[in-house]
């Protein structure tokens, strides 16, 4: 069998904002517009997405926090009712997607061997948490092709910043194995924010753009000199300033899944393509991909 390969990765947050003003038929609320700039990039990640052709999306989201080990999505099929917790006026979702259960399982497996704590999770009933779901809608609103999702471990709160990215870069040594061995074509993905100081009043009609804007010049600081290394190709000081930047920037990044990507990506050398940058409720979202690689 050849071996499998990386063609495309991306950070790819999921402020529900977007889906809700983009009125798809999948969510119940109706917006009249509302956060262009950053919709605006995601139609470019999506035309990347179809180029690249994958057989799958693997995607890590922050907003499926599990506290004991990874878990990943067991069951070939999921279909329900996402509300978000904090804007159900924004965001009820009828999900229905499907899972590359053979590809989860095998990330599992190499995961589980290399000495972290791995689960299937294969409750028919799970609700998929809605940063998997935006993200994934975002990036391929067909939902025509098949997803593994990887929940975020929350060792950057049981333990610290630096156990976190030892623990990320063996889970990425697990992913890219497992992928190479699947032989199939993949994209990778993390859902997350970059700064992440929300807002605490919201307007009466959420998509009032007057209102929106990112609330403390140094978490922007912090996103532009993280998004510059991004654009010249230093991944490896991207990391070096995942610490710091999570901590200063109460960045979403505490998640773990940029931290996965990169190692994922091993590391890239080349420059990202930014398609975009826009705050939604203060935070600080990049639409950012980078080139696939060989396995
Ligand atoms: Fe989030």
């Amino acid at each position: 069998m050849k071996t499998g390969e990386i063609v495309l990765g991306a950070l790819a947050p999921h402020p529900p904002h977007l889906v809700y003003a983009e009125n798809p038929p999948q969510n119940e609320p109706r917006a009249e517009c509302g956060w262009e700039t950053l919709r605006w990039a995601y139609d470019g990640l999506r035309a990347s997405v179809r180029a690249a052709k994958p057989e799958v999306i693997v995607l890590m989201s922050p907003h499926w926090r599990t506290y004991v080990g990874f878990h990943f999505l067991g069951l070939p099929h999921f279909k329900g009712l996402s509300v978000d917790p904090i804007f159900p006026n924004l965001f009820r979702y009828q999900y229905d997607l499907k899972v590359d259960v053979p590809l989860a399982e095998a990330i599992c497996q190499a995961t589980a061997q290399k000495g972290l704590a791995a689960k299937m999770m294969r409750n028919p009933d799970y609700r998929i948490d809605y940063g998997t779901i935006v993200s994934c809608h975002m990036i391929n609103p067909a939902w025509d092709i098949p997803i593994v999702g990887i929940s975020s471990h929350a060792v950057s709160a049981y333990f610290n910043f630096d156990v976190m990215e030892t623990t990320m870069k063996t889970l990425a040594e697990a992913t890219r194995e497992a992928i190479a061995k699947s032989g199939q074509r993949v994209a990778v993905i993390a859902s997350n924010s970059l700064s992440h100081r929300h807002f605490t009043t919201e307007s009466d009609v959420p998509e009032d753009m007057s209102r929106e804007h990112i609330y403390h010049h140094g978490q922007y600081l912090w996103d532009m000199k993280m998004i510059e290394l991004m654009r010249q190709g230093r991944a490896q000081e991207v990391l070096d300033l995942m610490t710091d930047f999570t901590e200063q920037a109460t960045a979403e990044t505490d998640s773990g899944a940029l931290s996965w990507l990169l190692h994922t990506l091993n590391v890239p050398t080349s420059p990202a393509k930014i398609h975009g940058y826009g705050s939604v409720i203060g935070t600080g979202n990049a639409v950012v991909e980078w080139k696939g690689v060989a396995l």
